[in-house]
Order: structure tokens, then sequence, then C-alpha cells
């Protein structure tokens, strides 16, 4: 999921400087990000059985990446094209409160209440937001990168978040969330999306 407003996108990834002058942070590049059209984005990803030095890896890479876009506040291992259950999401950066980056394997939602509607867009889906009805509030239970069962009751944003990255875990898209009619006046921006030439090709 990304940020409502917008910084300046000249924050894409300063990597390449930083690997320049330090050959050996060339690991934490920033991993390239799948984009609506890329097939990847509609399957279901697997559990994960065990958290290893992989799956460590992953988790700092896609806080990398994230950070790299400079308006992300989720991503889900699937955008990155790993179909491993995983997500994070940092929404420290536009709340009020203090908040710590949440990293979840295998996250459930256990329950859910209320509804709300607010505005979403997505980092695999440039240059679109809509208003999505989603439950207010979800108790979700995962397990955290120190490989403890952790659970997490949220609301507002932080429940948002959640709730987007686990539909991505999922094969579903904000967009699959909204009316017929609402999809279809996004029809030209998604075609667009699906036909943009991109570095590494479109897959
Ligand atoms: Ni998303």
């Amino acid at each position: 999921m990304q940020k409502r407003k917008r910084k300046p996108t000249n924050s894409q990834p300063a990597a390449d400087a930083v690997v320049e002058e330090e050959p050996c942070l060339r690991q934490t590049a920033p991993l390239q990000l799948r984009y609506y059209g890329d097939p990847v984005l509609r399957k279901k990803a697997e559990p994960v059985a065990e958290i290893t030095d992989v799956e460590l890896q992953l988790a700092e890479k896609m806080l990398i990446t994230m950070y790299a876009t400079g308006n992300g506040i989720g991503l889900a291992a699937t955008q990155v094209g790993v179909l491993k259950r995983f997500l994070i999401v940092d929404i420290s950066e536009v709340a009020d409160e203090e908040y710590e980056p949440v990293m979840l394997f295998n996250p459930e939602i256990l329950s859910a209440e209320g509804e709300a509607v607010a505005e979403e867009g997505c980092l695999s889906i440039p240059n679109v937001t809509a208003d999505v009805k989603r439950p207010e509030k979800v108790v979700i239970e995962g397990i955290n990168v120190e490989s403890e069962q952790v659970r997490i009751e949220a609301d507002g944003l932080l429940a948002r978040a959640l709730q987007h990255e686990i539909d991505h875990l999922n094969g579903v898209l904000f967009i699959d969330r909204l009316s017929g009619l609402k999809r279809q006046l996004l029809a030209g921006k998604l075609r667009q999306i699906q036909l943009a030439e991109r570095p590494g090709g479109n897959r």
C-alpha cells in the first residue's frame, strides 16, 4: 500500500550511488517491484514453514525496497515476485502516534469488525487510487522475525494496510474490492500500467 500524500518522486532509489562506493552493500539493492498485469500478483502465496536466513534476508530487502519507493507504507512478498506469506507495514511516517514497523509471516485475520471507507493506493498499481470499504478493526496473528507468534489488534490505517497486504498474499488487489462501475472508470489507467515498458521487461 502507499501513502495518500505523495512525496516528490525524485526520491527514487539512491542505491546505485551507494553501491558504487560500497560494493559490499550490493546485496541490499531494492528488489524489482511487480506491477499490475504481472501474473504473479494473482497467485496465492504459500505459508512459510520455518524462518531461516533466507526469510530474514527477504524481510530486509523488502524493507529497503519499500523505503526506496519514497511513498510505500506496506509491501507483500508477492509484490517482489516471492510467493511466501510475508508482509511488511510501516505507517510511522504518516501516523500521529508512534508505530513500529510490522513484519509478519503467515498472517491470519482472526476477527474483523466495523466498516470504514478510505482511499488506497498500491505500489504495484502506480498512480491509481480509490476509496475502498473494509472492516475498521482487525485482530491479526502471525509470526514475527524472531519466530514468535504475535497478535496485533489494529484499527484505522494500520488495520487497512494489513488487510491490503494480506489480500496481496491471496492474489487479491484493492481494485478487486471496487464496484464494477468504479473499476470500469479506472480501466484506461490500468491498461496503461499493463502496457508500460519497464526495465527488466514486464514478465
Ligand atoms: Ni498493494
